[in-house]
């Protein structure tokens, strides 16, 4: 029997107003293109669940450990319901954030203790077809990296601010620390994308890093770029 080619985890990160939402649809369309299944999806919510969790977390204050279990729970749900089955049928799954999110917001924004985190990640995250001492990682997280002011200025007038969009610049300053740390602790997984430059450059970049690991042809990437420009 010919093996099921395996399915790849693929999450997008970066602080409020770094334009990352607007890149995963052309990437959705650039697999399509070669024939994959792609599921698009999205933290926190991605199960009905989840996303009655996300309400509570965009607009009730609460404490960090609160806002920390809360966003586990989500994932829990999320993994078991969603992305864990998807990637076993060998599809593409597309995640809006993720872990590494809990640990810019939570841990670097709020100041909360990321050894805890890292224990909730633990639990949440163990993978039973990986094996028990296995943790569910994304196999590529796309950092759209962008100084808090200039995203600050994008979101400016865009919509009516949630709790973490309502943040100053110093907090945002902090999340893009926390970004930078897991980087550096997960640089094999990590690309970080300059994302001060024009749509079609971060683009680029973005095709760039998937074409360089060989999962996207570089015809898909435009063809899908051109449709969803
Ligand atoms: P996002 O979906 O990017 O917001 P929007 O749809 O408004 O662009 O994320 C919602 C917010 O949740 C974002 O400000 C970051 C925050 N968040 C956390 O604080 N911790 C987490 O673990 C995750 C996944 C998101």
């Amino acid at each position: 029997m010919v093996g099921r080619e395996a399915g790849r985890f693929i999450t997008f990160e970066g602080i409020d107003g770094a334009g990352k939402s607007s890149h995963i649809d052309s990437l959705a369309a650039a697999f399509r293109r070669q024939g994959k299944t792609v599921t698009v999806t999205r933290e926190p919510g991605g199960t009905p669940l989840a996303e009655k969790l996300r309400t509570l977390l965009l607009n009730d204050s609460m404490d960090p450990l609160t806002e920390s279990l809360l966003v586990f729970a989500g994932r829990r749900d999320h993994l078991r319901c969603v992305i864990e089955p998807a990637l076993a049928r060998g599809e593409i799954v597309l995640c809006d954030r993720f872990t590494d999110a809990t640990f810019a917001y939570q841990g670097g924004g709020r100041g909360f203790d990321v050894k805890v985190l890292s224990i909730l990640e633990r639990i949440t995250q163990v993978n039973i077809a990986l094996g028990p001492e296995k943790i569910r990682d994304p196999d590529l997280t796309l950092w759209f990296d962008l100084a808090p002011e200039m995203a600050a200025a994008r979101l400016a007038d865009a919509r009516t601010p949630d709790r973490f969009e309502s943040q100053p610049v110093e907090f945002f300053r902090r999340v893009r620390q926390g970004y930078a740390d897991r980087e550096l602790a997960a640089s094999q997984r990590f690309v970080r994308l300059d994302a001060g430059h024009t749509r079609d450059a971060v683009w680029s970049q973005l095709v760039g890093a998937l074409v360089k690991r060989g999962w996207l042809s570089a015809e898909s990437a435009d063809m899908a770029a051109e449709k969803t420009s």
